[in-house]
This record gives structure tokens, sequence and C-alpha cells, in this order.
């Protein structure tokens, strides 16, 4: 039985030992400061309606969990009941209300509700494009500027688990998810799932979430996926991050499943960090589609993945 309905994921958390070299990454990545709460976390928001979708904490590098907004304070108080848990106050701006969950990996998973939404800012998308099916710049030159790119929001979080099923289970029972592709090994076992939220007729990113279980990996987290305004922006903001001399993981591309183009680059402790834009966007009628490994590694366009992309 469902509990709650998540409608988006809103926020990855980190963990690192020098905020101010993780704040002048992220603001090459193309982030912006986020109201400060005064509790001494770094937390970093788009130009979107999320008061923030990254936060760090100072101490040893590593993922720290991650945020799934869902619709009310019902879903929270449902959620608080079968975990055994508590509704308390969120933290960080924005406000609203928050249940702490661990999934059967021990991810540490935020739901929260009520949380004000920021206003959204000028995201500097750079121009409309004159492609052959829509000409929409007539008359005036396009002319973009050089810097970050502009992100927008989180848009997905990957990780490794080490019991897809049960991962499946637990995720599906408490947030009302959906599959978008079952990705399977030549003998049949379910390798990953791509999933998304189910919110009725209205059309949501191809996939919120992205479980793979990889034989004898830890649960790890993989990368978080943020989206920028466009493909202008993602290539001026890769050329940024790469005169800044961060490290570039994949890219540019352009992924088969969830179709989006993608750019992935490493924090500086290592942690994977996705720019796309292009995603394809289901609402809840499109059912699963059963797919294999090389589809999942594949790209429609762009460079072969790196060897430890896959691990
Ligand atoms: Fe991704």
């Amino acid at each position: 039985m469902t509990i709650a309905k998540a409608l988006d994921v809103e926020a990855v958390r980190f963990s690192a030992p020098d905020l101010s070299q993780m704040h002048q990454f992220l603001i090459d990545f193309g982030l912006l400061d986020a109201d400060d709460a005064g509790d001494g976390l770094l937390r970093m928001r788009g130009t979107g309606s999320a008061p923030f979708v990254h936060e760090t904490i100072e101490g040893a590098a590593g993922f720290a969990g991650l945020t799934m907004r869902v619709r009310s304070l019902d879903d929270l108080e449902a959620l608080a009941k079968i975990e055994g848990g508590a509704v308390e106050a969120a933290t960080g701006p924005g406000g609203g209300f928050r249940v702490a969950l661990r999934d059967p990996d021990g991810f540490v998973v935020e739901a929260i509700a009520e949380k004000a939404r920021a206003p959204e800012l000028s995201h500097g998308s750079r121009d409309s494009w004159n492609v052959i099916a829509r000409r929409e710049r007539e008359g005036r030159a396009k002319r973009l500027a050089a810097g970050p790119a502009n992100v927008i929001r989180l848009g997905h979080v990957v990780l490794n688990v080490t019991n897809l099923a049960e991962s499946w289970k637990w995720w599906q029972s408490r947030f009302g998810l959906l599959v978008s592709d079952e990705v399977r090994t030549p003998n049949g076992d379910v390798a990953a799932l791509f999933i998304r939220c189910d919110r009725g007729s209205e059309t949501v990113d191809h996939h919120t979430l992205n479980f793979a279980s990889v034989p004898g990996l830890p649960a790890q987290f993989h990368h978080a996926a943020f989206e920028v305004a466009d493909l202008d922006d993602l290539m001026a903001g890769s050329r940024h991050l790469e005169i800044k001399g961060y490290h570039h993981d994949w890219g540019v591309g352009r992924h088969i499943l969830g179709s989006q183009v993608f750019d992935y680059w490493k924090d500086p402790w290592g942690h994977r960090v996705e720019h796309w834009t292009d995603g394809d966007l289901f609402d809840a009628s499109v059912a699963p589609n059963i797919t294999d490994i090389p589809t999942m590694m594949g790209h429609q366009w762009g460079p072969d993945a790196p060897a430890d992309f896959a691990a």
C-alpha cells in the first residue's frame, strides 16, 4: 500500500572537510547561495523554486542523504507512523516539516512537505533556437555570456543498492513511484531501475531516482544530476569547469534511457555530479519498458563511458 506520494526529489546532502572549497566548486558548477539559516551548513540553490538543492555539512567527505518532497503533512504523518518516527520542523530556508527515514541500505532519506517555495530567479536561459522544426529567433543575433551554467533544479539521484527488489519495495511503498525502465541482465535478473514520480496526468522527468545493483559492490552514492537551462548553457558551463581545472568525468553526450544530454563532473572529493538538459517527460500512463545493460550504458552520441562509471 502506498503511504505517501513523492512530488519530486528536492535536495542532496554531502559532508566535506572544507566548506569554502565546496562553495567555490558549486559556484563554478552553476549553483547560487541559498538563504543563510545560520546553522553553519553550506546550502546552495538553483534558479527554480526549491529554497535549496545542495547542502554540505562539515566533516569527512561523503554522501549524507537525499530529500524527497511529498504532497502534504498527511503524507508525512503516514510515513512517521510506519517508520515509528516523528514529524518535526524541517531545517534550512523555506521551513516546513520533515520525517527522517532510512532505506534498506541505510541511506538517509528525508521526506519534506510544506516547505515554502522560493521566488524563481532569471536563469539567463541563453536564447531560443532556430532549429529546422521551429524557427524561434528571427531578426536578431545570438550572443552568449561565458561563465558557469545556470542550474535550475535537482533532477535525479542515482544509488547503488545491495538488494534491488528490497529497495524498490521500500521506496515504492513509501513514495508511490513508477518504473520507467527496468534493466535486465542476459539471464533475466533486474540490474537497475529508472524510477519516476506519479503525478497522474502531469508529466515528470523520466527518472527521479535510479537504483542499480552491481554484484560485489557496496551500497553507495553514484551521482546527483542538476538540470540546466539548455544545450548552450550546458556547453558554456562545461567549458567554464574545464577552464577552472575541475575533474571531468563523462560527456558531453546524449543518453538512451531518459534521452537527456549529459555532462558529468566530480566535485573536489570525487562525488559525481551531472549537468543535464532536454530529458524525456512522461505522465503516469507510460508503461514500464524492459531493456538491457548495453542500452543503459550506451549513448546516442558522445564519447563512451569511462571504465569506472559502471562501477
Ligand atoms: Fe544521471
